[in-house]
This record gives structure tokens, sequence and C-alpha cells, in this order.
């Protein structure tokens, strides 16, 4: 196994095709050899990682990968934290298969892996992809846990985090998300 690494940059040449490691705010990726026709039997994943608090956007500006039954021979699947988020493949959606158009796509939480793969062979020639991300602030105060916002009383969204704070009369429990009346009382529950 080969190793290169380039400050924040490392790709690793190992047995499931090269893994290019990317703690980037932004940047582009594109298949192998674009704007050209992609080679056959390749495999490449881009793990883009930003800060914890952002997710990561992807949107591609071209696609054109050879179609195949739910994608199984040539494709780009988009992973983030070990779930599938999409797999695609072709030029434009098709009843089975998804093609991104102009449909941006965000991580669940601060990691995306992209994996482009070409099989042995093609009876056309395909140019592959082309992508930009962008670390996108996550809206924390909008997202619920077990149905239940992060904060009980007041919730403040900030570039890469969030905080709480409670309302004239109540503190801020050491859960950092909560709120007890000064009494010591917690009042759950009463939220208007
Ligand atoms: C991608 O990066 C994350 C976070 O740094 C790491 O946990 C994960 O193992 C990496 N995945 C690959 C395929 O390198």
């Amino acid at each position: 196994m080969m190793r290169r690494c380039l400050f924040f940059i490392a790709v690793c040449h190992g047995v499931l095709g090269d893994v290019v490691q990317l703690e980037k705010m932004y940047g582009r990726i594109a298949s192998p050899d674009f704007p050209n026709v992609y080679p056959n039997s390749k495999e490449r994943t881009w793990n883009i990682t930003v800060p914890r608090g952002y997710a990561v956007r992807i949107y591609f500006t071209h696609f054109n990968m050879e179609l195949s039954y739910q994608c199984e021979y040539d494709y780009v699947k988009l992973r983030s934290g070990g779930e599938l988020l999409a797999s695609l493949c072709g030029h434009q959606s098709t009843d089975t298969e998804e093609a991104p158009e102009e449909k941006p796509y965000y991580s669940a939480g601060n990691n995306l892996a992209v994996t482009f793969r070409s099989d042995y062979s093609n009876e056309k020639e395909f140019t592959g992809f082309e992508a930009f991300f962008a670390a996108e602030d996550i809206d924390e105060c909008k997202q619920l846990i077990d149905g239940e916002p992060l904060c009980e009383q007041h919730c403040h969204n900030y570039l890469g985090g969030f905080y709480c704070s409670c309302r004239v009369g109540y503190l801020l429990h050491r859960n950092k998300r909560t709120c007890t009346g000064r009494d010591g009382d917690r009042r759950a529950g009463i939220t208007s």
C-alpha cells in the first residue's frame, strides 16, 4: 500500500481503490480524467469531512455515467454516517435509477464519502461527473431528538453550533438544555 499525505489531503491507494481524504470547507471533485472519458475498472472514494456542527452539501454540475439496472455496474455512491444516501448512474433519473440532475445532496453528519466506480467495460463513452461541495451550517434549533427540540425554552443557532437559554425566572440546567425554576423545581413541560 502506498501512502501520500500532503497537508490536509491524503491519498491512500488500497485494495478498494484510492481513498482521498478531504478536510476542507469547500472544493471540487471529478471523475478520473474528467472532462475526458473515464477509464474502466476504476474505483475512487473522496472522504469529505467538515467541522462538527456543519453538514456537507454537494451539487453535481456534470453527470454522465453508464446506465445499468439499479446502478450495479458504474456508479457514484454517497454515504454518510454508515448510511447509503444515494446510488447514482446514467444521465437522468429513470423509474429504477437515480441521477442527480439539479438536486443537491446533504450529509447526515459532518462526513460524506463519495465513491466513483467503473466496471471493466463500457459500450459507449461516458464523461463521468464533476461536483462541488461546501460546508453548510446545521441549524440545530430546527432539529428534534426523539421528537423533542434540543433546547427546552430558547434555542440559538450559530455557525458550527448552538446554545440554549431560559426565560426570566428560570435557570439553565447543568445539562445546558433544560430549564429549572429558581426554587429548584424542574418545570419541564411548561413551554408557552
Ligand atoms: C472518512 O473520514 C472519517 C472521519 O475522519 C473516518 O471516520 C472514516 O473512517 C473515513 N472513511 C474512509 C473510507 O476513509
